[in-house]
């Protein structure tokens, strides 16, 4: 009988350890994804390639995820928060600012500005070039 509450204890620790990283996983979302618009796509689409988890590991979550207000209003990342796609925001249906209101422009604007100051500050930044984000090999 002690030997099988033995058993029965390490089992149940074992599997609380597994689900409690699984679950850590799933919250920091997929290690590589690739992007594209389905509200408001181009003509031409273009996916683009990025590595979340690289940037993860440089950058808080809330450099690039927010939630929004009743009114609309940008507001900041907290901890655990639910992490939104980008698009059901920023899309042509939602009345955000112009400047902002597909993937790409909010896409551009957070990430293709990022990789440009940074190449004026002369630090190590990710691709400027199109083709850098638009690969072509990917599905
Ligand atoms: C730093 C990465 C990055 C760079 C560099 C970049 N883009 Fe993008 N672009 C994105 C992301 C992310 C999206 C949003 C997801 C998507 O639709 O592919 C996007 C979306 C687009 C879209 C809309 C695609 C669609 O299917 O709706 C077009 C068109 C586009 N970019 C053109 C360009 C052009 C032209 C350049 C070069 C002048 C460029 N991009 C440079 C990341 C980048
Ligand atoms: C450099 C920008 C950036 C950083 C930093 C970042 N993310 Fe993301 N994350 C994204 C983008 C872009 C997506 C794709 C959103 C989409 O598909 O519209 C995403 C997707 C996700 C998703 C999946 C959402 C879904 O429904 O598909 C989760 C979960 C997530 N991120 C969690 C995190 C956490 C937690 C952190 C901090 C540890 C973090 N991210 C840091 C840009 C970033
Ligand atoms: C829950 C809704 C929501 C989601 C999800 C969302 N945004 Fe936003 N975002 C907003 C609102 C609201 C604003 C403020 C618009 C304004 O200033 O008029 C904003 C502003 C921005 C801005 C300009 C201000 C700034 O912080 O630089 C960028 C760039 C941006 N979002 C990119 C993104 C990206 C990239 C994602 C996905 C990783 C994302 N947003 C997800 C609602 C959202
Ligand atoms: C706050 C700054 C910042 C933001 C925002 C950001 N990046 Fe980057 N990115 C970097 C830096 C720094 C690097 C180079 C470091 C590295 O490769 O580890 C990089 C590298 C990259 C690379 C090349 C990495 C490789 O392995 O080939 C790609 C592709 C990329 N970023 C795409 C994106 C896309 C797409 C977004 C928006 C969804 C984005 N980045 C948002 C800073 C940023």
């Amino acid at each position: 009988m002690k030997q099988y509450l033995f058993i029965m204890s390490t089992l149940l620790l074992c599997l609380a350890v597994c689900t409690g990283t699984s679950m850590a996983d799933a919250q920091k979302g997929p290690a590589e994804i690739i992007l594209k618009s389905t509200l408001d796509p181009a003509k031409k689409v273009k996916r683009a390639f990025f590595p979340h988890e690289k940037h993860q590991k440089r950058f808080d979550c809330a450099t690039c995820h927010h939630a929004q207000s009743d009114d609309g209003q940008q507001v900041a990342y907290k901890e655990g928060q639910k992490i939104a796609k980008c698009e059901s925001c920023h899309n042509t249906k939602s009345g955000i600012d112009k400047k902002l209101e597909t993937f790409k422009k909010a896409a551009h604007a957070r990430c293709r500005a990022c990789h440009k100051k940074r190449k004026k500050e002369g630090k190590e930044a990710g691709p400027i070039k199109c083709k850098g984000c638009h690969r072509k090999n990917i599905q």
